[in-house]
């Protein structure tokens, strides 16, 4: 075995160990710190809806496998509306076809989308993230009246 060739074999044991360790580390470190599903602030956490006094109207949805809470709300046409989302599990979306509205629920988020219904009518909220078997079936309604 020649001189070049002892210096490749040494390096390669050497970064093979470095890396083992770093995965060793990295595993460790995995453990002690999983992140909370939630945000810390009860705020997001409580599903409702809030009308503030410029009559701008607050809901405040959890997604959770596989439904939206609060299910059913009522919207006065022309209102904007803040549109405040956390999950308390997996990712989920939240989509409103046929408008702008296409939200991400992010565990240890909250994500933020204002509209203005212009039309009335009834407005399907769907999933749009594969959330598992019941994915589907995960929605809720607006009623803009
Ligand atoms: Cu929630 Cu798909």
């Amino acid at each position: 075995m020649d001189r070049l060739e002892k210096i490749i074999l040494l390096t390669s044991v050497g970064l093979m160990s470095a890396f083992f360790v770093a995965l060793l580390a990295a595993s460790e470190i995995g453990k002690v710190s999983v992140p909370p599903c939630l945000p810390p602030s009860a705020t997001y956490t409580q599903p409702r809806i809030d009308t503030l006094p410029d009559g701008t109207l607050r809901i405040f949805y959890v997604s959770r496998m596989w439904r939206f809470d609060p299910d059913y709300v009522e919207v006065p046409r022309g209102t904007p509306v803040e549109i405040y989302l956390v999950t308390s599990d997996v990712v989920h979306g939240l989509y409103i076809p046929y408008t702008n509205v296409n939200i991400m629920a992010v565990p240890g988020a909250v994500n933020k989308y204002t509209h203005l219904f212009t039309k009335s009518g009834m407005y399907d909220v769907v999933c749009h993230e594969y959330c598992g078997s019941s994915h589907q079936g995960m929605r809720a309604q607006i009623v803009v009246r």
